[in-house]
């Protein structure tokens, strides 16, 4: 195994002593890091077996197991605590029936994606360095985020000069945007609302489509526009954006609007007409296009859907996650925004002991949160081990077999599929019947072939298939196929 030190003479820069004085070894106390060893080969081990074992373990956990789980973990906190082994193998063990194996090939509820090996091996480091990346001057780690942010704006087809900031999610990053936008439409209407909020500013309006993603809601509460003002537009059969009847919307607004659109409705996949909305909001003398993709903005990444994301290069500002379809670990959104001064306006903030860093980026200017892990390490491994190819393979492969899975499910005469499949997203109905589908839901969720939720698609019960993991191979969809099929035609019988 090459070690660090290897890895430097490979790189022929040779280790720089320690310290200027030279290296530390006069007699420091070393054991306390050696306790470190025996709960991470412990902890090591347990991850490598959980993950080999994907393949065999049933995909949803009993909920009723969570009761369980509480009991085996519950006691009084000891008085003068235990032993480190102890503790990782007895969580473990107890944790274990309880866990979902959301990172496995057969999960496709939400839209979860599974992480891939190199972005596993680059979080277990950067929970292991223990950086605080939120100033550059902090760690240089923090660097690595700027190149990872480079290669997205570029793969993305965002505006070059977009910003980028690392955020715990979707909803922080729809959150870091709208908070740019805000910024932004009232600075121009001459008022500035990180000194003087909202409280007698001019009215900023909300223009957004009927299937907005709730979190863009959230996101809307918390930086104080409230989630019940703005404008909802009527969408179509797909859920996207009807065009009249955002014209419509906009030409009654006067003064600051922010239009939030959807790339990948959550339901069917569908993107908002981006491409045709960008020229009717840039008529708008002072307005800011948002867009919400947190799983369809990657479809930018791929020649072949690349066209449904048409207009990105326009926009003022998207979010997106890295934790669904990058498949990097829980916790990484992406806060994507053109005017970098209206974010950093937005997320800054400034005091004696915060020692600036004029020439470099510092990443709490593009998040809401200050200390924060390194997650732009997990990012930038998870691109470079994928490559281009490997991430515009992962996403037209997990298209490929939603589609396949839509096209062996509707073979059956009691199957019907809700949307088009224009992206990773599956919405199928049983017997076009509520309490039928509800049924082969459970039945579904039971067996623990596949996991697989329940939606309500335009006042008709569905299950909902998203296809987002790296690992989900023809042959796991053809086997979940089967056991949804299995699980309808006992529903059927019962
Ligand atoms: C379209 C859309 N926007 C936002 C979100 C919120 O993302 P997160 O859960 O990472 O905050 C989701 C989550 O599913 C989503 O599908």
């Amino acid at each position: 195994m090459r070690t660090t030190a290897d890895l430097h003479a490979e790189d022929n820069s040779p280790l720089e002593p320690v310290t200027r004085s030279g290296r530390l070894d006069a007699g420091l106390p070393a054991e306390p890091f050696a306790t470190y060893r025996k709960p991470l080969e412990l902890a090591a081990e347990l991850a490598l077996s959980y993950l080999e074992g994907i393949p065999r373990r049933r995909v949803g956990a009993d909920v009723a197991l969570a009761e369980q789980v509480r009991s085996r973990l519950a006691r009084p906190l000891s008085e003068i605590g235990e032993d480190p082994e102890t503790v990782v193998a007895e969580l473990a063990a107890a944790a274990d029936p309880g866990l979902t194996t959301m990172n496995g090939p057969r999960y496709f509820g939400f839209v979860i994606g599974g992480t891939l090996p190199a972005a596993l091996g680059a979080d277990w480091l950067t929970s292991a360095w223990d950086q605080n990346a939120g100033m550059h001057i902090t760690t240089p780690a923090a660097a690595v985020e700027v190149i990872a942010g480079a290669w997205l704006v570029e793969l993305l087809g965002l505006a070059p000069e977009t910003s980028v900031g690392f955020t715990t999610g979707a909803t922080t990053a729809n959150m870091t945007c709208i908070a740019a936008a805000r910024h932004e439409v009232l600075r121009r209407a001459g008022w500035d609302v990180e000194a003087d909020g909202l409280q007698g500013a001019p009215p900023v309006t909300v223009v957004a489509g009927e299937e907005v993603h709730p979190s863009v809601m959230k996101a809307l509460r918390l930086v104080g526009l409230g989630q019940k003002t703005g404008l909802r537009v009527a969408t179509d059969e797909q859920g996207r954006m009807r065009l009249d009847a955002l014209r419509r919307a906009l030409g009654s607004v006067k003064g600051p609007v922010i239009v939030a659109v959807q790339l990948g409705n959550v339901n069917s996949g569908a993107f908002d007409p981006l491409e045709q909305i960008v020229p009717i909001v840039r008529e708008l003398p002072n307005a800011w296009l948002h867009v919400d993709g947190a799983f369809g903005l990657w479809a930018a990444a791929s020649p072949r859907l690349r066209p449904l994301a048409a207009g990105l290069s326009e926009v003022d500002s998207a979010a997106t996650d890295a934790h669904k379809w990058l498949n990097t670990p829980y916790d990484t959104g992406l806060a994507f925004v053109r005017n970098e001064s209206a974010v950093r306006a937005s997320m800054s903030i400034a005091a004696a002991y915060l020692p600036a860093s004029p020439n470099e980026r510092d990443p709490f200017e593009y998040a809401p949160e200050m200390s924060r892990r390194a997650r732009g390490l997990p990012v930038y491994a998870a691109l470079r081990s994928l490559g281009r190819r490997g991430l515009t393979d992962l996403i037209e492969r997990n298209c490929a077999i939603a589609t396949l899975m839509a096209e062996r499910l509707a073979a059956d005469p009691a199957v019907r599929i809700l949307n088009d499949v224009v992206l990773n997203q599956v919405l199928v109905r049983f017997g076009d019947d509520d309490a039928l589908t509800k049924e082969v839901v459970r039945r579904v969720q039971a067996d623990g072939t596949l996991w697989a939720g329940g939606t309500v698609w335009h006042g008709l019960g569905a299950m909902r298939l998203s296809v987002s993991g790296w690992s989900t191979s023809e042959a796991d969809a053809l086997v979940s196929v089967e056991a949804i099929l299995r699980a309808l035609h006992e529903a059927q019988r019962a």
